[in-house]
């Protein structure tokens, strides 16, 4: 009589599934837009979803010298390019003929993910820890370093956008959804 003990389980299983499965799982709870907000924090190419806030890279260099330098090297020229990048430089070295050399200044495609980037993820030990108005002064310093922008051009949600970044059309455009 072994055998039966299992049956019997397995047939009181049978009739309660269907009043379970009518049931919800009634996991988590609705989340409120104001503790979703600190996370959802990515700027769109255009700049959609930039704060407030301005700087230049006069007032990022500052910022820079205490807060990047240590790991990305004087004024973002790492000498041996180890585990942090260099973020400036390498501009016309994305040729065939030529070995690349990836940075911010010669590389990515547009201003605006710098914000995005920093913001996240930079100081690297310490990440989201920089203020808006930081995060746009050591923005301007590194395409200031770059030579796309001037020392006092102030960068903000409305300048950041426009700053047109040398390798913008280094991209093959690749359409997620072709319409
Ligand atoms: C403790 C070391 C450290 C510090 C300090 C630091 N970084 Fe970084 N940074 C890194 C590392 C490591 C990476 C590469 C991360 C990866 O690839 O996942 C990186 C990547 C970056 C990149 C992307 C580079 C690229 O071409 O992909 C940027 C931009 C950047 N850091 C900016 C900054 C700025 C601005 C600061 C100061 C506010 C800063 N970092 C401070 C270690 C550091």
């Amino acid at each position: 009589m072994f055998t039966l003990k299992p049956i019997a389980v397995c047939v009181s299983m049978l009739t309660i599934a269907p009043a379970a499965l009518a049931q919800a799982p009634q996991l988590g709870q609705p989340i409120a837009p104001a503790d979703i907000a600190p996370w959802d924090i990515s700027i769109g190419p255009d700049g959609a979803g930039l704060p407030p806030g301005q700087g230049t890279a006069i007032e990022g260099e500052a910022i820079y010298v205490a807060k990047c330098q240590a790991c990305h090297g004087e004024k973002g020229v790492r000498p041996n390019v180890a585990l942090a990048g260099a973020l400036v430089g390498g501009m016309g070295t994305l040729a065939p003929d030529k070995t690349p050399i990836k940075t911010v200044g010669s590389f990515w495609p547009y201003a605006t993910t710098l914000f995005d980037y920093v913001r996240r993820a930079m100081p690297f030990q310490e990440s989201k820890s920089l203020t808006a108005d930081e995060v746009y002064a050591v923005s301007a310093y590194i395409l200031n370093l770059n030579g796309i922008i001037g020392p006092n051009d102030v960068i903000d949600a409305h300048s950041l956008p426009k700053v047109r970044m040398p390798n913008r059309d280094g991209f093959i455009p690749f359409p997620r959804n072709p319409k």
